[in-house]
Formats: structure tokens, C-alpha cells, sequence
């Protein structure tokens, strides 16, 4: 696994989603953020605070696919949402073509992805989520992640 590159302290709710807001703004087309942190500890908590901060309507919910799997959300460019907690084999995720989703041009956000990393088409930023205390954790496998991370740090810095 990667070193962290970037530590960010969630104290609150509006903390995650403007973290949230920061990151989605570094975020594009083609783009991998994995998600990895326990149960509860603010997964798809974020995941649903990227999707708003992209446009996405009230009407339509963000919730952990974990038996759906994916969850595509009507964006531009469009988000997939998975959940690979029920998935232990690399074969049974790379069948769910999530790297070709990624190709043909989606942002592909995953809950429990981390050991996954190859069969999701790689260079992934991983965000860990952790809760006591609640902190994000960010790190980086490849070219555009770095490019990414270091691009939120640096939006970071500038904020008040
Ligand atoms: N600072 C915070 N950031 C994010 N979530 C928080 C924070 N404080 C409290 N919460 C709460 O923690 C819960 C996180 O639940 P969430 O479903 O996002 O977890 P998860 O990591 O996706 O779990 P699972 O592994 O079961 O999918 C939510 O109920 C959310 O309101
Ligand atoms: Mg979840």
C-alpha cells in the first residue's frame, strides 16, 4: 500500500461534505476514488456528499449498493457507485467491468475497493476513512492520483 500524502481531520458532518465538495472539484471523467474505512465509518456518507456537490437532485439517493453492487448516478460525466464488501475474489470483481465503465469515461467511486486496485483499472486515489477520530486519510497509486491529491492539497491550502 501507498504512504499517505494527506491527512484531513472531520470533526463534523459539514467537515466530510466540504471535503467532499473540495475533492469532487479535482475529480473527472475517468477517475478511480476508493473508499476503505470500517462499517460506519462515512462511506457512502461521502460518496453521497461528492454527488450532490456534482448537481446530483434530491430526488435521487445515494445509498451503499451492497447488493446491487453499482449504482450509476445521473451526472456529466456519470458517476458509478460500487460496494465490493460482498466480493473476496479479484475474478468476481473484475467481472463486474468496472475498468471499462472507468474507459468509456465514468468516475468511478468504491466502497471496500482497496484490495482491488489492478481489477479496477488502477491508479486510484485511496481515501481511508477512519472514526475515532474521524479523519480522512488520502493516498495515491499511480500518475493522476498523485496529480489529484496534490491538487486538493494544495486547493486546501488556499482555503481560509
Ligand atoms: N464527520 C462525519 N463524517 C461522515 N459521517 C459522519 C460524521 N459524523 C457522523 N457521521 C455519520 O456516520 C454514518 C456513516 O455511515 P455510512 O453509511 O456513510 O458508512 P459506511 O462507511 O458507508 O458504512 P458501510 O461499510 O456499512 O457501507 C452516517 O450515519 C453519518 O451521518
Ligand atoms: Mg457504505
Amino acid at each position: 500500500m501507498s504512504e499517505p500524502v494527506l491527512e484531513v481531520e472531520l470533526p463534523t458532518r459539514r467537515a466530510t461534505i466540504h471535503l467532499a465538495r473540495d475533492l469532487s472539484a479535482e475529480l473527472g471523467s475517468g477517475d478511480l476514488v476508493i473508499l476503505s474505512g470500517q462499517l460506519g465509518a462515512g462511506k457512502t456518507f461521502f460518496v453521497r456528499a461528492v454527488a450532490r456537490a456534482r448537481g446530483l437532485r434530491e430526488s435521487e439517493r445515494v445509498t451503499s449498493p451492497t447488493f446491487s453492487l453499482i449504482q450509476e448516478l445521473p451526472l456529466e460525466p456519470p458517476v458509478a457507485h460500487a460496494d465490493l464488501y460482498r466480493l473476496s475474489t479479484g475474478p468476481a470483481v473484475a467481472q463486474l467491468g468496472l475498468d471499462e465503465m472507468r474507459d468509456l469515461g465514468h468516475l468511478l467511486l468504491v466502497e471496500w475497493g482497496e484490495n482491488f486496485v489492478a481489477e479496477l483499472g488502477g491508479d486510484a486515489v485511496i481515501l481511508k476513512l477512519c472514526s475515532h477520530p474521524r479523519k480522512a486519510v488520502f493516498s495515491c497509486t499511480g500518475p493522476r492520483s498523485d496529480a489529484i491529491c496534490r491538487a486538493l492539497q494544495a486547493r486546501l491550502a488556499r482555503l481560509p
